[in-house]
């Protein structure tokens, strides 16, 4: 019998459950053995795994998270965990290795593809700035909820006449603020893509208070950066060195409310954007991007990764979709500001 591993890296994201599922479904129906590693990458190197069989799998779909943990830790920073990877690989005699993941557990997927192990990949990030496929589960959970979010905030900035600043998840790319601020109405966006300056956005407040409108929604994601104001991301670096933001939506409720005089209210809305049930359409992708996976373990085709191309579920190489990020285009912004103030 054959096995086969997989391992959830990164940041957790609505939709992962629905790809073990599919793949424990489709690999045992394969009549191979399914190894979960717990925690990412982390799993490979402690060696710490579960035996995944149908049973398993049973009732995750619906669920957020990951039944098998997630961790940043990132096997490629030195040549000692790089060995425990191929080690543990090894002495379970994969036949493959599914890694679900973004940026850096696809990049580590790249590298140990490279180093000669077989490696297959599972696009995943809520941030959907993953490039080589349209979207990534966990993105449409994630829009959602924003724009539920904002739709909420409506009615209290309304009642209060208030300028209500939310701040979204997006620490390089903009894709949710962006698009939850168009479906949601919000009267303008700021995102990393495009530096902003703060005296438009508070003269934008202003003719729009002016016109008769008594209340302004902000929707800035947390990295956008701010052109001709002394407005800083917050710095700090988590574990693994990942910038962590929040703060520039506190920021810049302070410098609007101090400039306009008009109240202002900063919601930040964190990983509740993360948590939780995952929308039918995630859930759909992610089961399809499972099945994709234990098919390229099938075929042998490893160093590739399962991607949405329109319609279609296909697979293109890992290399295509790591190195560099996929932002939001100018033009799309500029579709964005037709509606702004
Ligand atoms: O990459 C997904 C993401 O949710 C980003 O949007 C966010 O900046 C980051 O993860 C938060 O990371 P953590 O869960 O480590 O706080």
């Amino acid at each position: 019998m054959e096995r086969i591993g997989i391992l959830t890296g990164g940041g957790d994201c609505p939709g992962l459950n629905a790809v073990i599922r599919a793949i424990v479904r489709c690999g045992t129906a394969e009549n191979w053995q399914v190894i979960g590693f717990r925690n990412g990458w982390k799993g490979m190197l402690d060696d710490d795994f579960i035996v995944l069989d149908n049973q398993a799998v049973s009732g995750i779909l619906p669920k957020g998270g990951t039944i098998l943990g997630t961790s940043r830790t990132n096997p490629c920073k030195d040549q000692q965990n790089l060995d425990k990877v191929r080690s543990t690989f090894n002495k379970h005699a994969l036949g493959g290795l599914i890694a679900i993941g973004g940026e850096d557990t696809l990049g580590a997927a790249s590298k140990l593809f490279d180093e000669g192990l077989k490696v297959v990949g599972v696009p995943k990030t809520i941030d959907n700035d993953l490039n080589a496929t349209d979207y990534t589960f966990g993105y449409d959970t994630a829009l959602n909820i924003a724009t539920e979010c904002i739709d909420r905030l409506h009615s209290t900035a309304e009642s209060h006449n208030r300028v209500m600043v939310v701040e979204i998840m997006g620490r390089h790319a903009g894709w949710i603020a962006l698009e939850a601020g168009i479906a949601g109405g919000a009267d303008i966006i700021l995102i990393p893509e495009v530096p902003i300056k703060i005296d438009e956005v508070c003269d934008l407040i202003r003719l729009r208070h002016k016109r008769g409108r008594t209340f302004s929604i902000v929707a800035i994601a947390e990295g956008a950066k701010l052109a001709d104001s002394d407005v800083t991301v917050d710095a700090k670096k988590d574990q693994f060195g990942h910038v962590r933001l929040g703060g520039v939506g506190q920021q810049v409720g302070e410098i609007i409310e101090k400039k306009t005089g008009f109240e202002t209210r900063v919601t930040v809305l964190g990983h509740i954007q993360r948590g939780g049930t995952p929308t039918a359409f995630d859930r759909v992708l992610g089961t399809r991007f499972g099945v994709k996976a234990v098919d390229l373990v099938k075929r042998g085709k490893f160093g590739f990764m399962a991607s949405l191309q329109g319609r279609d579920v296909s697979e293109v190489p890992l290399k295509a979709a790591v190195g560099e990020l996929k932002l939001v285009p100018a033009e799309y912004y500029e579709l964005a500001k037709k509606f702004f103030g």
